[in-house]
């Protein structure tokens, strides 16, 4: 079969697979996939079908992770990781974390098929918990791989007041044996990761792959805002402590801060408590995600916020609260990788890659601390859009990702003779 045929079967198989995975879901009508789930079970079994079909050993780590390897030519080679996750935000899209694990698989399905080894092995992870969603930080199951799991995480809970250690217990693993899901990091060539862009840069430029420079560092934090619940009727404007009116002032902060400072900074869920129309807000519960190309451009946005917290909580007599939920640092790819996933994509558009920083949050960010990582970053169609039911991408895209992950590959075991 021709290579660029074989190439576009690759990629509706890759597709169709996002599809069956995008199927298992908490909610009808919506992809929702989050970690510990019996959904997050139900996706690594189907992965894992797929890993073995693919000529992998396949197994679910000790995190929860879904991995599979593919053995080298020769015996106690080092291994090349490539992977993704498989967990989702809520009201996810089809693609984000999915579609990298499965041009993954295709890329070692292919070697599989040719009865190719490389001078080194590969492993394919399907990472866990990318998105956080569930206990509020990111990146749980990339951390545990990489060895940087912190024990103060294990009481952790989700929004019904499970613990993670539970919830680690009731999906049927062990806490006290998680260091088993770690990579020492001299056995490691480094990690490579395909990615939706999740963003409009390649659709404006018209490129369908980029390379990524590195990613942007990020805080999450929990913020309340606490005043005086009452009567929304017999309380007079300026008697009032009404703490939704406090966070507003944060929310509008944040948008300023953010613009001024060319960083993002996103108030994604907010609540008011008692939340009656007829009540005066007396907490209002928010979070705030933040990002900059540099963590330290990411403090000074913190702390030009919080002043602004500081403020109007005097201001309107309320009280101002944070919580640090989550903190990864900006990273930068790996020079030497980068150059490998540069060649991949040269060899297939036969142009220079484009290269993008990522706004993005990925398991690479996690996985930096164990080895040097690098990044292909596909196309989004419908305006870049993501993290949302409209995310898209096109056969042709999936299948030159495809052809270039495994040229990317190719040239790694080139460069290991
Ligand atoms: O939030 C992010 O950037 C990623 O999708 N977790
Ligand atoms: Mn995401
Ligand atoms: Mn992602």
């Amino acid at each position: 079969m021709a290579r660029d045929e074989r190439s576009q079967e690759h990629a509706r198989e890759a597709l169709r697979r996002c599809e069956v995975l995008a199927a298992i879901s908490a909610t009808d009508g919506a992809i929702e996939r989050v970690y510990l789930s019996p959904e997050h079970a139900r996706a690594n079994a189907t992965v894992a079908a797929w890993i073995e079909a693919a000529g992998m050993a396949s197994w679910q780590d000790a995190a929860g992770n879904a991995r599979g390897s593919y053995p080298a030519a020769t015996e106690g080679a080092p291994v090349l990781l490539l992977g993704s996750h498989l967990d989702t935000v809520p009201n996810a899209g089809r693609y984000d974390g999915i579609l990298g694990v499965m041009i993954a698989l295709a890329v070692v399905e292919r070697l599989h098929e040719r009865g190719e080894r490389l001078p080194f092995a590969i492993e394919v992870l399907g990472f866990a918990d990318e998105e956080g969603v569930r206990f509020g930080r990111t990146l749980l199951g990339s951390c545990a791989v990489a060895g940087t799991w912190e024990d103060a995480w294990w009481g952790l809970e989700d929004g019904d007041g499970t613990t993670l250690r539970e919830a680690f217990v009731a999906f049927g693993l062990d806490p006290e044996r998680l260091r088993d899901a770690e990579l020492d990091p001299a056995t490691i060539v480094g990690y490579l990761e395909a990615h939706i862009e999740q963003g409009p840069l390649l659709l404006d430029a018209d490129q369908p792959l980029g390379m990524v420079s590195g990613i942007m560092g990020a805080k999450r934090f929990d913020l309340t805002m606490t005043g005086e619940a009452g009567h929304a009727g017999g309380v007079p404007m300026r008697h009032r402590r009404d703490a939704l009116l406090g966070a507003a002032e944060i929310v509008i902060a944040v948008e300023q801060v953010a613009l001024e400072a060319g960083i993002v900074g996103t108030v994604g869920r907010l609540q008011a408590f008692p939340g009656a129309a007829n009540v005066i807000p007396g907490i209002a519960e928010f979070s705030l995600d933040l990002r900059a190309a540099t963590d330290v451009q990411r403090d000074q946005a913190w702390d030009a916020i919080k002043a602004c917290a500081v403020e109007a909580a005097a201001a309107r007599r309320l009280a101002f609260s944070e919580e640090l939920r989550h903190e990864a640092p900006a990273t930068s790819s790996d020079r030497r990788l980068s150059e490998a996933v540069e060649a991949g994509i040269r060899a297939v558009t036969g142009k220079d890659a484009p290269e993008l920083l990522s706004k993005a949050g990925h398991d690479a960010m996690a996985v930096a601390a164990l080895t040097r990582y690098a990044m292909l970053f596909i196309r989004c169609g419908n305006g870049g859009v993501s993290h949302h039911p409209d995310e898209s991408v096109t056969e042709d895209d999936v299948a030159l990702a495809i052809d270039a992950f495994e040229a990317a590959v190719l040239w790694l075991a080139e460069e290991r003779g």
